[in-house]
């Protein structure tokens, strides 16, 4: 019997200010095959198609279990994570390319290093004072957990600024993974101490108000974080920072 191949067209691009082209890669079929481990084949032996020898791809994973957040790629036209993207639910070929909303680093690499200053940007953190024994946490109530363990499985992979319209560099929109951290730290009894400034840092340019609610990131999250929700509830918490700001004034 013939022996099964996988077709991948893969876009390769040696760095920012190259031309970008595209190799045809065949592999043999197996089991379980996602699209990372593909990517590992062709690294161990960068051979096209046609028999051609090419440099090895550049990617980024870790974890290979969803966990990570760093293999979010373009996979026939969709913003995913590659290590869980199976081969057989693939139209073929295969055609695989980087994030577009990030600068390029190399092939299938981007730099998206935005998301983690956007994080600092609203304070995504729950400040700690002193690195002694503060004795026990304030009690989370299970009500509060369910709220708020969605929110906390966040991979920061990007693939919701990839395909939010608003994410881009005119409007400076922060995107809907930071809003919804926002919301994750503004919930937890420590964490909203700085429920203020969080606010704040999305109530002007580049923050909440840039959201169309057109809804593509809830689309795409890997792990179907309740993102519009969090929009709402965080936009409408922002008015009334703002609404008492103004009063203060
Ligand atoms: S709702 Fe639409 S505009 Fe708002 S963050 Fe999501 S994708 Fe972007
Ligand atoms: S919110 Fe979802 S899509 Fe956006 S970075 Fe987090 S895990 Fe990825
Ligand atoms: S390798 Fe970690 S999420 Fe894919």
């Amino acid at each position: 019997m013939a022996e099964r191949i996988v077709t991948f067209e893969i876009k390769r691009q040696a760095n920012p200010d190259a031309p970008a082209t595209w190799e045809r890669f065949e592999l043999p079929w197996r089991a379980g095959m996602n699209v990372i481990s593909a990517m590992m084949e062709i690294a161990a032996n960068p051979v096209t198609a046609d028999g051609r020898a090419t440099t090895p791809i550049s990617y980024d994973s870790n974890c290979l279990e969803e966990i990570c957040g760093s293999c979010a790629m373009k996979i026939n036209g969709k913003a995913r994570m590659a290590c869980s993207a199976l081969v057989d639910n693939l139209e073929q070929p295969i055609r695989v390319e980087p994030l577009t909303k990030f600068p390029l680093v190399r092939d299938l690499q981007v730099d998206r290093s935005v998301l983690f200053e956007n994080l600092m940007r609203v304070k995504a953190w729950v400040p700690v004072d002193g690195t002694y024994d503060l004795g026990s946490g304030p009690r989370v109530y299970p009500q509060q957990q369910e709220v708020n363990y969605p929110l906390s499985n966040c991979i920061s992979c990007t693939c919701c600024m990839e395909v939010c319209p608003q994410f881009n560099v005119a409007t400076g929109f922060v995107g809907a993974a930071t809003i919804a951290q926002v919301k994750l730290f503004n919930n937890h009894p420590t964490g909203k101490v700085l429920k203020e400034d969080r606010l704040r840092a999305l109530s002007g340019d580049g923050g909440i108000q840039e959201c169309g609610y057109a809804q593509n990131c809830v689309q795409a999250c890997p792990k179907q974080i309740p993102l519009t929700n969090a929009i709402s509830d965080i936009g409408r918490d922002v008015a009334v920072q703002k609404l008492k700001d103004w009063l203060k004034s």
